[in-house]
């Protein structure tokens, strides 16, 4: 039995890993939501792990994720997304636990305009972006057994995601104005569960130096926001015109990298199967809500 740990179960990541490792026969899923854990405690941390001895490993998908308000808020970014997934790391390596946590496409903020690689320079901007950036570095500095996956505009069931926004908007609206000039990979909550039951497949199988670092996870391909939200309306029925602006005309309060598309090379190798598309992820995704 692989015993799992799951904070931050609430979240659309969360509840994926739940849905969809709770009623594997083979795993063991102890989940904590906000009010169970707040992950910046860390007498609790220690206390869970000190409870749940059989724990291999602790999946984090707690994280301060509201982008825009971080930039008036990076006391919080920063307790949540930098100093906390530390507290977690120090007390996994303690625990003999590794840790898997998820970063973000935008901890790259490149001009470079082809996938990046996760050796490629790093250049958050961005309360968010920096703070996401920084929890990374707290994971590692501890020296704790960790996989963290770099991943980009993530939705599910159950989430507040463009995705579902875009489902809300287009049955009641006629026409939207989306931003067309950021180019990014769109990925489904439960394609990353699926990489991260073959990571830790890949640990049970004793190869644990093949599942440590930074890892990239985005569906392939590669798509702009407006035609994005084009492809949601034209699978899902919807008629609601779709007009394309800039991101200086959306004028969100945090930047957003305008080219975010994640080189996966890295993880596939660790894959039995091709990453699927956002195109048929998306598909899966309206098939079953
Ligand atoms: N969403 C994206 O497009 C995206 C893209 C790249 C990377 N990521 C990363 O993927 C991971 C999962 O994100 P998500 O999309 O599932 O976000 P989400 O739906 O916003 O879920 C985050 C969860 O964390 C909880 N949380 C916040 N602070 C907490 C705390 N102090 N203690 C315990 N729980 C806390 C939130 O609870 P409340 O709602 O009650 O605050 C929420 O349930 C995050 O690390 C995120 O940075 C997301």
């Amino acid at each position: 039995m692989i015993s799992v740990i799951v904070s931050g179960a609430s979240g659309q990541l969360g509840k994926a890993f739940i849905e969809r490792l709770s009623f594997q026969e083979n795993y063991s899923v102890f989940s904590f939501d906000r009010r169970q854990l707040d992950i910046a405690d860390h007498d609790k941390i220690g206390h869970i792990l000190l409870t749940l001895p059989q724990a291999k490993y602790w999946i984090n998908c707690a994280a301060y994720t509201k982008v825009d308000e971080a930039e008036s808020n990076p006391h919080d970014a920063r307790l949540y997304n930098t100093i906390a997934p530390g507290y977690i790391a120090a007390a996994c390596r303690e625990a003999g636990v590794h840790m898997i946590d998820f970063s973000s496409d935008y901890v790259y903020h490149s001009a470079l305009r082809r996938p990046m690689k996760e050796d490629d320079p790093t250049e958050p901007k961005g309360v968010y972006a920096r703070s996401k950036r920084e929890g990374e570095l707290a994971i590692s500095s501890t020296g704790a057994s960790h996989t963290i996956l770099r991943t980009s505009w993530v939705y599910g069931p159950g989430g507040h995601n463009f995705v579902n926004t875009m489902l809300r908007l287009g049955r009641t609206k006629t026409h939207l104005r989306i931003v067309g000039d950021q180019l990014g990979a769109p990925t489904f909550t439960h394609d990353i569960v699926d990489a991260v039951k073959e990571i830790i497949h890949q640990d049970q199988s004793g190869n644990r130096a093949s599942i440590q670092g930074t890892f990239n996870f985005a569906n392939a391909g590669e798509v702009t926001w407006d035609n994005f939200a084009r492809s949601i309306f034209s699978l899902s029925g919807i008629e609601c015109t779709v007009e394309s602006i800039t991101t200086e005309e959306y004028g969100a309060p945090a930047p957003r990298p305008t080219y975010s598309v994640l080189n996966c090379e890295k993880i596939s190798s660790l894959l039995a199967k091709p990453i699927p598309h956002w195109k048929d992820a998306l598909q899966r995704y309206l098939d079953m809500i």
